[in-house]
């Protein structure tokens, strides 16, 4: 596939790249914003490149901020990061994934500018975070962005509550204010009663919780979270994300989270981009990316994934006749997985409604047996 390397567009509502583009495009109405729902740009990359290396700069100069892989990797340069655009909307969960190397902890770093950007423009609520100071840069790194690092460590001298306040205050918040957040924030990922429990005495998914619990407390705007689950086996690991989906949903953050797992991935996301050698090969909702993969990686990719668990009633439902009533409908907007069962309980096509409750479809179990039954690939 074709890569478009092209350097236009401006600010966060200048034009989009080609990648990326399915997603963006099937969602975005004509001439309009291609954010789900068209909620604000939270955060935003423009062209973002990070080359590791000698002369960096002077070297994507050089090839009119386009040069090739080969290119990168003949002049002893690693392309971390390869001409990223993509807008995370306000509320959003986009989920950055992809192999080990493949350049997710260095982009997200990039979106908050602990990593200056070879080239390229980031931005956090329509502002140039290039062209911020670096002392506003911090104030705002302090304040507005939470953040959970690939190997985060908990101070294993601090108890969890100190643990927990303590980027209150290092913002100077007085100890009765920082403590009384703390034990909220501690409850909320529910560790409330370990307070005084030091990281040595908790397991590591109650320590991952801390260190959740911690990049809540200066109350966020957006949640930067790198491979937060990673370390966990996978049954707690499930727990955790079923918690923070549970967050998520009271705290309506912006959230970039990175995984290596597709299955986490789907769970999670609303949008998810997924990176190869520094390049983001794709961006969009799970099913679009399962149904319309754009490039033979994505499609290997997602190959292994179970596609009930990420088709929606709404893509694969007939036209329902007059006849049809709305009665007992399932949503278009559930997935196969939740609707299955439903579906092969009764011997007619179950109608289908949309959000509003109006008849859109049926859905038939011929139609649901092609999705549970993988045919054979060609
Ligand atoms: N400070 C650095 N100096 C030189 N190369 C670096 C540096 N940081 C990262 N890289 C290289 O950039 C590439 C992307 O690294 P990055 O850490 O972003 O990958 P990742 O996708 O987060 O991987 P993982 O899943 O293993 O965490 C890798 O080839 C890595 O070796
Ligand atoms: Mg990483």
């Amino acid at each position: 596939m074709a890569r478009n390397r092209s350097q236009s567009s401006g600010g966060p509502s200048g034009p989009r790249p080609d990648r990326g583009k399915s997603t963006d495009q099937v969602e975005a109405p004509a001439g309009g914003k291609a954010l789900p729902e068209r909620r604000p740009a939270k955060l935003a990359c423009r062209n973002v490149w990070k080359l590791f290396g000698s002369d960096a700069k002077r070297f994507l100069k050089r090839h009119d901020y386009a040069p090739t892989a080969e290119q990168i990797t003949q002049a002893g340069l690693i392309g971390a990061v390869q001409d990223a655009n993509f807008d995370v909307a306000e509320g959003e969960i986009f989920v950055i994934m992809g192999l080990s190397g493949s350049g997710k902890s260095t982009l997200v770093r990039c979106m908050s500018r602990l990593i200056e950007p070879t080239a390229g423009e980031t931005f956090f609520d329509g502002q140039d975070l290039q062209k911020t100071p670096e002392k506003e840069l911090i104030d705002l790194r302090r304040h507005k962005m939470g953040m959970v690092f690939q190997h985060f460590a908990l101070l294993p001298h601090l108890t969890v509550l100190h643990n927990v306040a303590f980027p209150l205050e290092i913002q100077g918040v007085d100890r009765r204010t920082r403590e009384a957040r703390a034990r909220e924030v501690i409850e909320l990922v529910g560790l409330k009663g370990r307070e005084r429990y030091y990281p040595r005495e908790l397991s590591g998914g109650q320590q991952q919780r801390v260190g959740l619990a911690r990049s809540l407390s200066v109350e966020p705007e957006v949640w930067f979270l790198d491979e937060p689950f990673s370390a966990l086996d996978p049954l707690i690991r499930r727990e955790m994300q079923d918690e923070f989906l549970r967050l998520q949903n009271m705290l309506q953050k912006t959230i970039a989270f990175i995984t290596h797992d597709f299955d986490e991935a789907i769970r999670l996301a609303d949008r998810i981009a997924i990176m190869k050698d520094g390049v983001i090969e794709q961006i969009g909702t799970p099913e679009n990316l399962v149904t319309s993969p754009a490039t033979d990686y994505v499609a290997e990719f997602t190959k292994e994934v179970s596609r009930a668990k990420v088709l929606s009633v709404r893509s694969i439902m007939e036209s329902a006749t007059e006849a049809t009533s709305p009665q007992d409908a399932v949503s278009a907007a559930a997935k196969i997985e939740q609707v299955a069962a439903r579906v092969f309980d009764q011997e007619t096509p179950v109608p289908v409604v949309d959000a509003e409750g109006r008849l859109v479809g049926v859905l038939t179990r011929e139609a649901v047996l092609k999705v549970l039954v993988r045919r054979p690939e060609p």
